[in-house]
């Protein structure tokens, strides 16, 4: 079967990697891909968004399976544009069409999804700014840290934790009133804080039944010890030491059964992954949050750990045909290392030559901001590359990646050290 894979980052070249080891893979393409996704599939020079372009392309190169890789395109609704149209239609899709995909769109709607079905979540109301002075009464009550989301999406960035309530004040303003955000911050949830630890959930869904891929801890701020500003993940490991097998099973219990078995009496027919973000608080799960795709830079540290042929399972999920499959896991060790470019996750430079790649042994590099220009590979975004490296244990799996990395050179670079390192004698 020929495959298209939507998206530009190492989520996408990880995934396509993952695929192209399967006998059922024939062709893989990725639109529009980057230097490191065009060594192992054909990039295509169409965006992520433009449905029309995609459709054609299919049907020109007979693809037979597309991957959705971010969520812009399944809030969108590239899958319902598909459905509506009777050349596409019979296109197997990997990913929600528009009301499944709102899981992730709107917060507000995923709050009330969680609600109905009784997940367990953080309590939260929302407002909007006609309802500014009730929203400023609110935080008035609530014991800080005050946690503030943008309902819509906001590139990672809606969530704003506070610690006081006048600084939450201030900030659901800004959000409501100034609207911070634009549209994504019309409306704005406050929510109660979950102090725990987090943990990445992955499960690969044809509406009814589901399997669950290893899980991931992802690592979002910047900075070493979890310091400074958000990012769209600077590192994952997988597995993760308190996600026991007992853990795991609550986690299957009260929420992954509870979201389809909620989608299904909602009558939402969803194809695709639902990433689901869990604090652990005290050996409960709540969840944080619905993905309606696969976490960056988790996908990078999940792909290795799957030993099962991934495509015959993305095609079962997309026929509706997941019932009795099972997901074969390996039980090494994976940690991956998101390499940046300086400033970022603010302002930086892009078009530095990237020295190195070719060196790492046995860790993969996986490509997100990276262009080639003749014999040159040149950095082209803030996440430029994720080095995933694999051991027996933690401590292996970090070592190769740090070796790794370490061998990769521009002008600028950074990364964290300390991936992992929280992990390495934690005591459930
Ligand atoms: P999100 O954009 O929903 O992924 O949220 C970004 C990050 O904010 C999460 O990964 C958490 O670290 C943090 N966060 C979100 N909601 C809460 C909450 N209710 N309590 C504590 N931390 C939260
Ligand atoms: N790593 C978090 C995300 O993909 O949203």
């Amino acid at each position: 079967m020929n495959i298209l894979v939507i998206g530009n980052g190492g989520r996408e070249h990880a995934l396509a990697w993952k695929m192209k080891q399967s006998p059922l893979c024939q062709k893989i393409f990725v639109a529009p891909g980057n230097a490191g996704t065009a060594l192992v599939a054909e990039n295509v020079d169409l965006g992520v968004n433009d449905f029309e372009g995609l459709g054609k392309f299919c049907l020109e190169n007979s693809v037979g399976l597309v991957v959705v890789g971010p969520e812009g395109p399944l809030v969108n609704g590239i899958r319902d544009y598909f459905e509506n149209d009777t050349a596409l239609k019979g296109i197997l899709m990997i990913g929600p069409g528009k009301i499944g995909a709102q899981l992730e769109g709107s917060k507000d709607y995923s709050k009330q999804f969680m609600l109905r079905h009784n997940i367990p979540t953080a309590k939260a109301k929302s407002f909007i700014v006609s309802d500014l002075s009730q929203a400023l009464d609110y935080i008035s009550s609530c014991k800080p840290p005050i946690v503030l989301k943008a309902d819509g999406l906001a590139a990672g960035k809606g969530v704003i934790i506070s610690l006081s309530q006048g600084e939450a004040k201030a900030v659901i303003k800004e959000m409501l009133v100034n609207k911070r955000f634009g549209a994504a911050s019309a409306k704005v949830l406050i929510e109660e804080f979950l102090n725990g630890i987090e943990l990445s959930v992955f499960v690969l869904t044809d509406g009814k039944d589901y399997v669950i891929l290893p899980e991931a801890k992802d690592y979002k701020r910047i900075g070493e010890g979890d310091t400074g500003p958000n990012t769209g993940g600077m590192g994952a490991v997988s597995p993760v030491v308190f996600a026991d097998p007992s853990f795991m099973q609550k986690i299957d219990k009260l929420i992954v059964k509870p979201t389809i078995d909620g989608l299904n009496r909602e009558g939402i027919d969803y194809k695709g992954f639902i990433f689901v973000g869990i604090m652990n608080m005290g050996g409960n799960p709540f969840v944080i949050e619905y993905n309606a795709r696969m976490g960056d830079p988790e996908t990078q540290a999940v792909m290795p750990r799957i030993k099962s042929d991934f495509v015959e399972l993305l095609i079962a999920a997309a026929k509706g045909e997941l019932k009795n499959k099972q997901i074969q896991i390996d039980e090494n060790c994976t940690v991956t290392i998101a390499l940046v470019s300086g400033g970022y996750p603010g302002e930086y430079e892009t078009g530095k030559v990237i020295e190195g790649l070719g060196e790492e042994g046995q860790a993969m590099v996986f490509h997100a901001g990276t262009t080639r220009q003749k014999e040159h590979v040149l950095t082209h975004g803030g996440r430029v590359l994720a080095i995933s490296g694999k051991g027996k244990s933690l401590s292996e799996a970090r070592d190769q990646a740090y070796a790794a990395a370490a061998q990769i050179s521009w002008e600028g670079l950074y990364y964290r050290k300390d991936i992992g390192q929280d992990l390495l004698n934690y005591k459930v």
